[in-house]
């Protein structure tokens, strides 16, 4: 039994780290595991210019840990308003990695997000025109469709027609939940790929709903069938390129999920690798972990992978009921219940 694992640092290509108190108690975390992570500008007021992405670095930067090397690559979130100026702004800034693509109303802090990407025609060409990525959060807004077939339907009505649309844009289908979704990113035109959460590849949606209501699994997309979960783990399963590792960590203070009417967001950073080393090796395909966590992402963003490494143990080990948040505090992924792997840099 493998009880140590060495592994090239890996990168976390979908993160949310919030700001001011909040991002100072989460930031450690990821700067922990990860040499690198896609920022999600998803702020209020979201970061929609270049001027702002700089000036959230600085703040990430100026919070890291005395010796962290950790990278923040920025993200522009689109609007309606989002212009090919700022496009040509972000490809010249060399800090902004691609733009994020929120269907508006598709989840938290989505209101500013896009009402119809037919509005982004010049936005989408200069897009494709310098490289930059299109990130999609991939599910229609409309009231009508059921909540379970939101990303099923987002594939059809926009994201088909997105990708023939613009044929030399890259997109990055983020987290991905659903066998459909898996289904057309491996059967989609070259530079397609998708992100997969942990919680998506753990869990369906009883641990969401059975036996009681559990708002820590609450997340969007929201979690999906067994059949979809499995067919998940087969993209990663199979070492297929196109599929990475994008934790979507999204800490929310506590009271704001345990609520009537909570929000939409699962705490992972905490354990950002070592949940998927637990879940590929539950699955017999722990040589995968390398090239989901540290190759693939990297490749497809068209940077250098990291020159150095991480060890993880076999050790299990229980995350706290809560951490710190701001004033307030957060629950994690699996609060007091044991994780596999444990980070060596962490060991006791
Ligand atoms: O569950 C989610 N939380 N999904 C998202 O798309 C946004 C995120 C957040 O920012 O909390
Ligand atoms: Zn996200």
């Amino acid at each position: 039994m493998i009880t140590e694992l060495q592994l090239r640092r890996p990168d976390d290509w979908h993160l949310h780290l919030r700001d001011g108190a909040g991002l100072r108690a989460v930031l450690p975390f990821s700067a922990a595991r990860f040499a690198r992570a896609i920022v999600m500008p998803n702020l209020q007021p979201p970061v929609t210019t270049t001027a702002q992405a700089a000036a959230y670095r600085q703040r990430i930067l100026a919070l890291l840990p005395a010796g962290s090397r950790f990278q923040p690559l920025m993200t522009l979130y689109l609007t309606d308003q989002t212009g090919a100026a700022e496009i040509e702004r972000a490809h010249a800034s060399g800090i902004i990695f691609g733009c994020k693509l929120y269907p508006a109303g598709a989840t938290t802090h989505s209101d500013a997000g896009v009402t119809d990407i037919a509005r982004l025609e010049e936005t989408l060409q200069a897009m494709a025109a310098l490289d930059l990525p299109l990130l999609v959060h991939g599910e229609v807004t409309d009231a009508q469709v059921d909540i379970f077939e939101r990303e099923a339907r987002f594939i059809d009505r926009v994201l088909a027609p997105l990708v023939e649309r613009w044929p030399r844009l890259r997109i990055i289908f983020e987290h991905v939940t659903t066998r459909a979704a898996v289904q057309f990113v491996r059967s989609a035109r070259p530079g397609v790929a998708a992100t997969i959460t942990p919680q998506h590849l753990l869990l369906n949606r009883n641990a969401l709903l059975a036996g009681g209501i559990r708002p820590h699994h609450y997340c969007l997309p929201i979690l999906k069938t067994e059949l979809d979960r499995r067919s998940l783990l087969e993209a990663v399963a199979d070492g297929d390129r196109r599929f990475f590792l994008g934790t979507d960590s999204a800490p929310h203070e506590r009271h704001t999920k345990e609520s009537a009417c909570g929000c939409a967001g699962i705490f992972s950073a905490h354990a950002g690798i070592e949940l998927y080393a637990e879940i590929f090796e539950r699955e017999g395909i722990l040589p995968r972990l390398a090239g989901f966590a540290s190759e693939f992402g990297a490749d497809f963003y068209r940077l250098p992978r990291n020159e150095g490494h991480i060890v993880l143990l076999k050790q299990a080990w229980t995350p706290p009921a809560s951490y710190p948040f701001g004033e307030g505090e957060l629950v994690p992924l699996r609060a007091g219940e044991p994780i596999a792997w444990r980070l060596e840099s962490e060991a006791a």
